[in-house]
């Protein structure tokens, strides 16, 4: 394809293009098999309440903000379609890190004609900020955060279109990558990264990384460099994030199949072709060029190395010197997040979303216990991966990938977990986001974005996406949030009931299914749900990654946003407007929940510095005037 085209697609549009589908006939269209509106609404209500009583014994721990009747402590926004943030009457947001921002001395700050340099990239904040979690160390306060991707065409403004042109081009991508570790503090200005912290770190495509669980020392694993398949170097795409009972960050490496290619024509054995077919990995790659210039990520040279990535990576935000896990216990799917749970008896339950067209959800349960203070070493290595499974009857069922149900290796289950998944039957999804796990009542959510192939194509496996269950609407552009309450209340069980919280749409263009569900009206319009958190009181922050034009379909929608919703009663407010072409993603809150830490991403216009000046993703804080708790 041409490059200047090239440049212009996202990852998934990029799939879509290396890999077409044909449109296929014969799927139950039928819209009547969506949950109809009203139906939609009084399931909502029905299990909200069940949600209350769950909760009842948990609200004493509740800050006393969140008790007042109304569950939205703020008065809610409209929507916006200019070029900076918004949040509601009494709050105030500033910057607290950016792309470019040093976080040791002796780096200089942004230099807007070179986008500064490859040796400086791994000792900045990284581009295009997302998945993050907030830790206290020893007093010390960090937020450790995912940087997904790069914006060729403003991190490196001296290369034509963007396109890498020589190995320190593609060093300074892949140094811009990764994870910072960083350490925080509130001044008298606010907040601010504290430079130079013994805590400070950066991970990028290239951090020494251990391979464990059932994929590590894998045949498919080894490389020449690593004969073990036991070491790998880097994490890649990582997207949104995850954190562990016992304080490590779970990163999730999401679109990495973009960053491999092929310098020549290759026979790969049958397994491998297999993988990168359902993986999407092509000879081209997406825009960062690696394998031009770096053989590691020329799979004409290093067919497994794409097996290496696409992981959940555990890391301690505690020790800089710790080596990152990656976990393949956990699968290897287009990661998403990883919602960690404990189920009643102290066995570890984490929820991932795989996020393409037609893939799944998943969720692992661990083997053993976990005990506060106890060994966790082997917690997220030892243990069962799981596939949903949804019935138009809104129960479902978590689906065990065994080597007998699927007929593959425990190895190859992880490292092929989309086939594997393919294999028992498990349900399409129209690309699961972020899962959230409620920490007042035992249900989780998982934000299924959008997918225009609903009813229209198969997925990357040739699986059907019938019109149906909780992925209802064909060619869905709007996007819903499913979610499901394990049997007597256990995460670890394989039983669940479901129902939509809510159905994005639009009433004021469309009547029908693509109206959306009741919980919907002028005033919270919203496309594409992604980024979700659930706060300590219970309340449901939504995030947008979606359509930003504020025309035809999407009119009255705005800028990407996030919203606030009630999991009882199903209302939702606006509670913040990012600036154009961003996307919002991304939310913890300080350890006193005065403060609440929100990403904007890759913004369109001049963020946050203005006119004239490059665009940075950024974390922003936000603050209530009177210092109350924010969420
Ligand atoms: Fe990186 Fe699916 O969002
Ligand atoms: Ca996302
Ligand atoms: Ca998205």
């Amino acid at each position: 394809m041409p490059e200047t085209i090239k440049t212009r697609l996202s990852a998934d549009e990029w799939d879509e293009a290396n890999f077409p589908r044909p449109e296929e006939n014969g799927f139950d269209r039928v819209v009547e098999r969506a949950i109809s509106r009203r139906g939609f609404l009084s399931g909502a209500l029905a299990f909200g309440s069940g949600a209350a009583v769950m909760s009842a014994g948990l609200l004493d721990a509740i800050p006393a903000l969140a008790q007042q009747s109304d569950r939205f402590a703020f008065k809610p926004i409209p929507i916006a379609t200019d070029g900076t943030v918004h949040v509601p009457e009494g709050y105030t947001w500033k910057v607290v890190a950016g792309w470019g921002d040093p976080l040791f001395s002796g780096v200089p700050e942004m230099d807007q004609e070179t986008a500064g340099s490859a040796d400086d990239a791994d000792r900045i904040f990284g581009e295009n900020t997302d998945g993050m979690e907030f830790f206290v160390v020893g007093g010390r306060q960090v937020i450790a955060v995912n940087h997904e991707y790069t914006n060729n065409d403003i991190n490196l403004p001296n290369a034509p279109e963007g396109i890498p042109q020589s190995a320190e081009d593609v060093r300074k991508l892949q140094n811009l990558q990764g994870v910072t570790v960083m350490e925080v503090a509130e001044g008298p200005d606010g907040w601010a990264v504290v430079k130079d912290s013994p805590l400070n770190r950066r991970i990028t495509h290239n951090t020494p990384m251990k391979i464990s669980g059932p994929a590590a020392g894998h045949d498919l694993m080894k490389t020449e460099a690593d004969p073990t398949g036991t070491q790998s170097l880097g994490t890649f795409n990582n997207c949104g994030a995850g954190k562990t009972p016992w304080g490590t960050y779970l990163t999730c490496e999401e679109n990495f199949n973009g960053y491999f290619g092929a310098t020549e024509e290759v026979e790969l054995p049958e397994q491998v072709a297999a993988g990168y077919e359902r993986y999407g990995l092509s000879k081209d790659g997406w825009d960062y060029e690696y394998h031009k210039f770096d053989e590691r990520f020329d799979t004409s040279k290093t067919p497994n190395e794409p097996h290496r990535a696409g992981w959940v990576v555990e890391i301690d935000p505690s020790d800089p010197e710790s080596v990152p896990v990656k976990r393949t216990a956990l699968g290897r799917i287009k990661h998403e997040n990883a919602a960690v749970t404990l189920a009643p008896d102290g066995r570890v339950v984490v929820y991932l979303g795989d996020d393409e067209r037609g893939e799944f959800l998943y969720k692992f349960v661990s083997r053993d216990l976990y005990v506060p203070g106890g060994d966790t070493s082997t917690l997220l290595d030892e243990g069962q991966l799981f596939v949903a499974k949804f019935d138009d009857d809104m129960t479902g069922t978590w689906v065990a990938l065994t080597p007998e149900a699927t007929g593959m290796s425990a190895p190859e289950i992880a490292i092929f977990s989309r086939i594997a998944a393919s294999k028992v039957g498990a349900t399409t999804m129209d690309r699961p986001e972020w899962v959230a796990v409620s920490p007042v009542a035992a249900e989780a959510y998982c934000a299924l974005t959008n997918n225009k192939n609903r009813g229209v194509k198969a997925n990357a496996g040739g699986d059907e996406t019938p019109v149906g269950g909780p992925n209802p609407r064909e060619a869905n552009n709007y996007g819903q949030i499913v979610r499901w309450r394990p049997e007597g209340g256990d995460h670890a069980a394989d039983a669940f009931e479901w129902d939509l919280y809510v159905m994005a749409g639009n009433p004021t263009v469309h009547s029908d299914a693509y109206a959306g569900s009741e919980n919907l009206n002028e005033g919270n319009l919203f496309n594409s749900p992604d980024g979700m958190v659930i706060d300590s009181s219970g309340l449901v922050w939504i995030q947008t990654d979606g359509d930003d034009s504020n025309e035809g379909d999407f009119a009255g929608q705005g800028n990407n946003q996030m919203l606030a919703g009630d999991p009882v009663t199903g209302r939702i407010e606006r509670f913040l407007t990012g600036p154009k072409g961003s996307e919002v993603t991304g939310l913890c809150w300080s350890a006193d929940r005065r403060s609440m830490f929100v990403g904007i991403q890759h913004p369109g216009a001049p963020f946050p510095d203005g006119e004239g000046k490059l665009p940075r993703s950024s974390i922003i804080v936000i603050k209530r005037d009177d210092n109350a708790y924010v969420g």
